[in-house]
């Protein structure tokens, strides 16, 4: 770390997608604490269009069983709410998507070949990995790209926040493919889109798919300096 090494640089380095959770329950005034701490994220012109719903017990476990009700419809079931990746993704984007997938399921021992064991372990986001709590943040439809970057760092930081706590998060796009079962579950009209997940609880330290090193693009592919 460098000599200039703040609780934010060591946050950043810390964070990391947590994928195995224990049963641990979370204080729901940390959580509060927290929320109101990322209250203070940047967003044009103010708008702050993050929007959130958080679950726990039996309203979790609701949107779990709508969830898995869509997935055992198999395709026929899946309800986008938008394109997770742009189609006809290209490099470098798709050699890093194929990249850290291939890290991941090599922590869990998963080869190539073993297409179920690999679903298997993909259904294991519909269950937010154990994470005895669940974040939904959405917004209204009407918001655009703008918007949606504003959500992110908002995402961002209850991320490094929940670091900060000694909790623990992963991000879940994934619940997206249902969009419109979590919607209805939650109670949220068809005015409002998901945008994702966010799995949170006490990481399971032992687990090895939370200790391998998540690769990142060295920054010359990322930053171009001009003028300097
Ligand atoms: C908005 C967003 C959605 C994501 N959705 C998923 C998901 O559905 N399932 C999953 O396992 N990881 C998901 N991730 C985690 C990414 O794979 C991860 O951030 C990336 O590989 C970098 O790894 P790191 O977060 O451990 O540093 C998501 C991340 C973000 C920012």
């Amino acid at each position: 770390m460098p000599a200039t090494d703040t609780s934010v640089t060591r946050a950043l380095h810390a964070r990391r997608s947590v994928r195995a959770f224990t049963d641990r329950p979370v204080d729901p005034a940390l959580l509060k604490e927290i929320f109101a701490a990322a209250q203070r994220a940047p967003s044009g012109g103010n708008l702050q269009p993050w929007q959130v719903t958080v679950v726990t017990g039996e309203r979790w476990a609701a949107v779990k069983d709508a969830v898995a009700a869509r997935i055992a419809m198999g395709r026929e079931g899946y309800e986008r709410e938008y394109d997770i990746y742009p189609r006809g993704l290209t490099e470098p984007w798709e050699a890093r998507r194929f990249g850290v997938g291939e890290a991941l399921y090599a922590s869990l021992g998963i080869p190539r070949e073993d297409k179920a064991g690999r679903i298997a372990r993909f259904v294991e986001n519909y269950r937010g990995f154990g994470a005895p709590v669940m974040l939904f943040l959405h917004t209204s439809r009407i918001m655009g790209p703008p918007q949606w970057s504003d959500m992110g760092m908002w995402l961002q930081s209850v991320m490094l926040l929940l670091v900060e706590a000694g909790l623990a998060s992963c991000p879940q796009e994934c619940w997206a493919m249902y969009g419109r079962s979590v919607r209805r579950t939650l109670g949220l009209d068809d005015g409002q889109i998901l945008f994702t997940g966010l799995a949170i609880g006490y990481a399971d330290g032992d687990a090895a798919v939370n200790q391998w090193p998540v690769p990142r693009a060295p920054l010359d592919e990322v930053i171009d300096w001009q003028g300097f």
